[in-house]
C-alpha cells in the first residue's frame, strides 16, 4: 500500500492549561518540516527541550531553532519583548546553536518596560482586592507584560510594532506617547528607564534584528506555494485562550488553534493537521478554577517527579487528575486530528489513577466543559479509578512493551477524549517517545 501523504502543515496545541510538553513534540516534528512558527503569546510561554541531556529553555524563540536548516518564525500575533528576544538569541549562540533561521514579523507588537510594570502593578493590586473579596487570588500572570501589550495593540495609539524599531523618528514619538499614557506611578518609578533610554535601546536592538525582520505573512504564503511544510507551535494552551478558556483566568491571546490564521496571517484552510498535547494528568499555574485539583501529598509527589515548576516564573504548578471533560472540549474546539499524551512515566507507582469523566453542578451532572471561571468553580469532578502500574517505563519505546495497565489507561483516554492518540511521552528526552498510530 502506498504510504499516506504527510500533511503539509501541522499545528501543535496545548490541550490543557499549558506546560503539556509542546516544545518536545515540536522539536520531534521539526526535522520533517521546513519552518516552525509561533503565532501567539510572548515570553509568558516556556518551552523546555532536552537534547542528549542538554536543557534548552525557550520563551519567544520557536523550538525549531535547534535545527540549523529550519526557519524559526515569530509571526505577527506574538508580543515581543526585545531584550528577552536578544537574550535568548545570545544564550542559544553561546550554547553553539546557529540562529540564522530566526525570522521576525515586522507587524509583531513590542512589549515595553511600561507593559511589564503595568502587569505587575495590576497583579499586586488585584491580588489584594480579590483576596479580600473572594479569597481566590489575582489572575496570577507571569508578569511578562502580556496583557498590557495586547491591550495596547487594541488601543492602537501608542502601540509599537517591530517595524517601528527601524524608524527612529516615529519610534521616539510612540515611546513618548506610551510614557504619557502610563500611570503616574509607573512614569515616576526610578526603576523604569526614561523614554529616551527606552527609545535608544529599541533602536539599538532594531539594528541588531534588522536582517531578521520581514513580512512573515507573505513569507508563509511563499513557503506554502513552494510546497514547504509548516509547523505551528502554540504558545500557552487551549484552556488559557482569551475567548474560549477559563476567562478571566486566561492569557490575553487566542492560544488555541483558533488563533493561527490571525496570528500568522494565513488562511484557516492552510492548517491541515492539528495535534493536541495533553499530560497524563493536569497542571495549572496561577489562579482560576481547577476541578480535578489534588489537595493532598500526592500533588507534591507528582509535582516533584514531573518537575512541575514554571519554566518562566519558577512557580510550583498546581496538580490535578486528568480531566476528560476539559480534554473533550479541547478536542472539539481545536478540531483535533490526534492527541499526544506526555508524562505518562510520572504516573508510575500511583494506584489507582483517577480521571474525571463528568462534572456535577448543584446536583446536576454534565459532560460539557464550562469555559466561564465562575461556573466552573462550582463544578465537582466525577472521578473514576483506573488501575495503576508500578514499572519504570522511561526506557519503553513501543506500545507493546508498556505494562498492560498503562496501555489500558491510554486506550481509556483515547476512547473518551474523542480523538486518537498518536504519541505518548515517557520522559523529557527527545527519544523518550512511543509512536502509537
Ligand atoms: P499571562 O499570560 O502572563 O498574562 O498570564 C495569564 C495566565 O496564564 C496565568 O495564570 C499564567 O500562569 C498562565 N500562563 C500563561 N502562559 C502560560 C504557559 O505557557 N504555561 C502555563 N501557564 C501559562
Amino acid at each position: 500500500m502506498p504510504k499516506a501523504k504527510k500533511p503539509q502543515s501541522t499545528a501543535v496545541i496545548g490541550a490543557q492549561w499549558g506546560d503539556e510538553g509542546k516544545g518536545k513534540i515540536v522539536d520531534r516534528l521539526a526535522p520533517e518540516h521546513d519552518a516552525v512558527i509561533r503565532y501567539n503569546g510572548g515570553a509568558n510561554a516556556g518551552h523546555t527541550i532536552v537534547v542528549q541531556g542538554k536543557r534548552f529553555s525557550l520563551h519567544l524563540v520557536p523550538s525549531g531553532i535547534l535545527y540549523p536548516d529550519k526557519k524559526a518564525i515569530i509571526a505577527n500575533g506574538v508580543v515581543v519583548d526585545p531584550d528577552q528576544l536578544l537574550k535568548e538569541i545570545d544564550n542559544l549562540e553561546a550554547q553553539g546553536i546557529d540562529t540564522a533561521g530566526l525570522i521576525l514579523s515586522d507587524r509583531a507588537h513590542i512589549v515595553t518596560p511600561y507593559h511589564k510594570a503595568e502587569d505587575a502593578r495590576r497583579e499586586t493590586l488585584l491580588a489584594r482586592e480579590f483576596n479580600e473579596q473572594e479569597a481566590t487570588g489575582g489572575i496570577g500572570t507571569t508578569r511578562r507584560g502580556i496583557g498590557p501589550a495586547y491591550a495596547e495593540k487594541a488601543h492602537r495609539a501608542a502601540a509599537i510594532r517591530v517595524a517601528d524599531l527601524l524608524r527612529p523618528a516615529e519610534l521616539k514619538q510612540l515611546v513618548s506617547r506610551a510614557a504619557q499614557l502610563a500611570s503616574p506611578e509607573i512614569r515616576e518609578d526610578p526603576d523604569i528607564p526614561s523614554p529616551e533610554a527606552i527609545c535608544d535601546r529599541f533602536i539599538e536592538i532594531g539594528e541588531i534584528l534588522r536582517p531578521r525582520i520581514t513580512d512573515t505573512s507573505y513569507l508563509l504564503h511563499d513557503l506554502q506555494r513552494a510546497g514547504k511544510r509548516l509547523l505551528f507551535e502554540g504558545g500557552n494552551a487551549t484552556l488559557l485562550d482569551v475567548d474560549h478558556g477559563t476567562y478571566p483566568y486566561v492569557t490575553s491571546s487566542n492560544s488555541s488553534a483558533l488563533g493561527i490564521p490571525a496570528g500568522a496571517g494565513i488562511s484557516p484552510k492552510a492548517i491541515h493537521n492539528i495535534l493536541a498535547i495533553c499530560k497524563a494528568y493536569c497542571t495549572r499555574v496561577g489562579g482560576g478554577p481547577f476541578p480535578t485539583e489534588i489537595q493532598d501529598d500526592l500533588a507534591t509527589t507528582i509535582r516533584e517527579r514531573g518537575r512541575e515548576f514554571g519554566t518562566t516564573t519558577g512557580r510550583p504548578r498546581r496538580i490535578g487528575w486528568l480531566d476528560l471533560v476539559a480534554l473533550r472540549y479541547a478536542v472539539m474546539l481545536n478540531g483535533v486530528d490526534s492527541l499526544c499524551m506526555t508524562m505518562l512515566d510520572v504516573l508510575s507507582g500511583i494506584d489507582p489513577i483517577k480521571v474525571c469523566i463528568a462534572y456535577e453542578i448543584d446536583g446536576n451532572r454534565t459532560e460539557r466543559f464550562l469555559p466561564d471561571a465562575r461556573s466552573l468553580a462550582r463544578a465537582k469532578p466525577v472521578l473514576i479509578s483506573l488501575p495503576g502500574f508500578t514499572e519504570d517505563i522511561s526506557a519503553v519505546r513501543s506500545l507493546d512493551d508498556l505494562p498492560s495497565n498503562a496501555r489500558h489507561y491510554l486506550s481509556y483516554v483515547e476512547e473518551h477524549a474523542g480523538a486518537p492518540l498518536s504519541l505518548a511521552g515517557v520522559g523529557p528526552d527527545r527519544e523518550q517517545t512511543i509512536e502509537i498510530h
